[in-house]
């Protein structure tokens, strides 16, 4: 425990001074796993389970946030977290998914395919329990809008705004964490399974009927996350309206993002739960448990 929050703390002394682009932050990585965890398959449940690293304590939502301390470790896998536009509102895997040196398929997209190809072939070299981690946090990753962001300012990162006249963060943070965490302050007495169950209840009434095309486009040789990514592009363009750098953003802002939050959750747990009952077998219908 003494080491891990060490490294915690390294890590966020680290994340403070590099803009890099981090994603949800803990809280929003957890929801989109727990959210999955309620629709797997028992067999893909089973599944899960056994490649599991002890101190997930039987849970996959404990470690869906290993990938982001891992950056440092596996430099190699920091592209893999996102994938930056020019700001056109648009994802082309062509044109989008590649390092920082134009190396091809490392973005958040190439990541999604290749731990997803990986965990399918029983002969893959990966370690499966790694691939198990990046797959589920880089899920995540994919539906934050700012992921799909500008990459001028680096999905937000070097947009400096303040938080309700009070904290100074920058845009691409506000999508990873001051939503929720505000959320969660104010409608869910900081409660995170209360926060959870709030957006699970959604699924069975608000979105139940387009709940069945969030993963539609799934199939045994693609996980379509490049439709995922086209998404996440085309909400960050709205998401940098109205948040120009050094202004102060509060009621009007949050209150415009916190529904786009909640749905892009969602639809990573939906997502994610789908593509691990593909992978790890079981009928693959979406059924909650
Ligand atoms: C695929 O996974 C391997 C093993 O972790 C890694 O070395 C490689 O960079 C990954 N490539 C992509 C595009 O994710
Ligand atoms: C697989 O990766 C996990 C997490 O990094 C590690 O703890 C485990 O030792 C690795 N397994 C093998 C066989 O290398
Ligand atoms: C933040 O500051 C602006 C300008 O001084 C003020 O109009 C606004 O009410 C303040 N908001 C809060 C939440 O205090
Ligand atoms: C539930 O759905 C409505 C309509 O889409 C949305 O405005 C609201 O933010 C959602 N609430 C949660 C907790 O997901
Ligand atoms: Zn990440």
């Amino acid at each position: 425990m003494g080491l891990l929050m060490l490294l915690h703390v390294l890590l966020v002394a680290a994340a403070a001074r590099a803009p890099a682009a981090q994603a949800w932050g803990k809280e929003g990585h957890y929801m989109t796993c727990k959210i999955a965890d309620g629709f797997l398959t028992s067999e893909a449940l089973t599944g899960v389970k056994a490649l599991l690293p002890s101190w997930a304590n039987g849970e996959l939502a404990e470690v869906c946030s290993w990938a982001d301390s891992q950056r440092f470790r596996y430099r190699w896998s920091s592209p893999l977290h996102f994938a930056d536009t020019p700001g056109d509102c648009k994802f082309s895997y062509a044109r989008d998914c590649h390092g920082t040196k134009g190396e091809k398929d490392m973005c958040v997209v190439g990541g999604i395919n290749n731990y997803t190809a990986a965990l399918q072939d029983s002969s893959s070299p990966y370690n499966r329990t790694e691939s198990l981690l990046f797959l589920s946090h880089f899920l995540g990753d994919i539906h934050q809008p700012m992921h799909c962001g500008r990459t001028a300012d680096l999905g937000g990162n070097t947009i400096v705004v303040t938080w309700y006249n009070t904290t100074k963060t920058n845009l691409h943070k506000v999508w990873d964490e001051k939503v929720i965490e505000t959320a969660m302050n104010r409608f869910y007495k900081d409660d995170r399974s209360a926060m959870i169950q709030a957006i699970k209840l959604n699924l069975t009434n608000e979105w139940s009927k387009e709940e069945n095309q969030w993963a539609a486009c799934y199939t045994r040789t693609t996980t379509c996350a490049d439709k995922y990514a086209e998404e996440s592009a085309e909400l960050s363009c709205p998401a940098y309206v109205g948040a120009e750098q050094g202004c102060n953003l509060e009621d009007e802002y949050f209150f415009s993002a916190l529904p786009v939050v909640q749905k892009r959750l969602a639809q990573g747990g939906v997502r994610l739960a789908a593509i691990l009952n593909r992978i790890f077998g079981g009928n693959g219908r979406l059924q909650s448990i």
